[in-house]
């Protein structure tokens, strides 16, 4: 088993400044909610993936502030490009890790791991599109033919298909040479990771899962497939992303929000399911925190019922 946590647009500004001049956006309390909660999980990911716009404005105030923000992390953490970050900038700050490279696309290869873990640069200077050119290409593929044995995910910001929106179809990865076509000859290949959509969406390209994670920071609603610009900017909870690969080629993906506590209402505190919940595995159990131990008297519940007719004993809520 190997976890592979993903954040993607936090879109930090240098401190004291707001995201789009508004300060609901509220995108540092926004990352330092879901560093929290990817501290908190248990078990811990192996490894955080942070897919590109990782500062608004790419300027090394900005990435200082990232930086500040991100250093409760207790996860390994690799980050890349994307359009809205600047690559001299990112490089220099994140300098120190091992992963960085000196010069040249912000594109490493990570083989400490189960999963190979290879991440991509799509970035192209002042251009809000991304390309995967055939020099950056034919560096994937040198890397890929090293180790066709070992399941690898790809990681980068800018998506290579076309989710149907008008104004993010114009802005995703255009690609200089056979990509699709290269990955439905490596079967080793698990999948694309990305971001840039501010929204969640997943499909296939190149016989691949291409998945798109959610943001950090706010999300993007758009009225019409067919809208030129971002209709309105959605103040929904920041999000994260789970990729658990649990053995061979197989990998689940899994889009969560981090939500702040008092909005969260735990299963036991509801009177249907209460008292009668059954735990899961009681030594996992009785180490949550106290809202979750805290037992509510109630009636038997329609669960337990259910449960009571299970002929194998078996959990069927945990
Ligand atoms: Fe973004
Ligand atoms: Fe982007």
């Amino acid at each position: 088993m190997m976890i592979i946590a993903q954040i993607t647009d936090t879109h930090i500004l240098p401190k004291g400044q707001v995201w789009l001049d508004r300060p609901e956006t509220e995108v540092t309390e926004r990352l330092k909610l879901v560093v929290q909660h990817l501290n908190n999980l248990n078990p811990r990911p192996d490894v955080l993936l942070l897919t590109g716009d990782s500062v608004d404005k790419g300027s090394e105030e900005a990435y200082q502030h990232l930086k500040e923000i991100l250093k409760p992390l207790s996860i390994p953490l690799y980050v890349i490009p994307g359009n809205h970050d600047d690559r001299e900038k990112m490089r220099k700050a994140f300098s120190a890790e091992a992963y960085m490279p000196e010069k040249g696309f912000i594109q490493y290869v990570i083989d400490d791991y189960p999963v190979r873990l290879i991440g991509l640069d799509t970035h192209v200077p002042n251009e809000d599109y991304g390309l995967l050119c055939k020099e950056r290409l034919a560096w994937l593929e040198k890397k890929l033919k090293t180790n066709p044995a070992k399941p690898t995910l790809l990681f980068m910001h800018h998506f290579p298909m076309k989710v149907g929106q008008r104004c993010i179809d114009d802005i995703i990865c255009r690609v200089e040479g056979e990509f699709e076509s290269f990955l439905l000859s490596s079967p080793h290949v698990l999948g694309i990771v990305a971001g840039h959509y501010h929204k969640v969406s997943a499909g296939l390209f190149g016989g691949k899962l291409c998945f798109v994670a959610p943001s950090v920071a706010p999300s993007h609603y758009f009225a019409t497939g067919e809208d030129e610009f971002v209709t309105a900017i959605d103040l929904t909870h920041p999000s994260f992303v789970l990729h658990r690969w649990t053995n061979g080629f197989q990998m689940v993906s899994e889009s969560l929000q981090a939500l702040k506590f008092d909005k969260r209402l735990p299963m036991n505190s509801l009177p249907l399911y209460g008292a009668t919940l059954p735990p899961c595995e009681p030594s996992k159990r009785a180490k949550q925190s106290d809202w979750n131990k805290k037992e509510i008297a109630s009636p038997p519940s329609r669960f337990a019922r259910r449960r009571d007719r299970n002929d194998d004993g078996g959990d069927m809520v945990c």
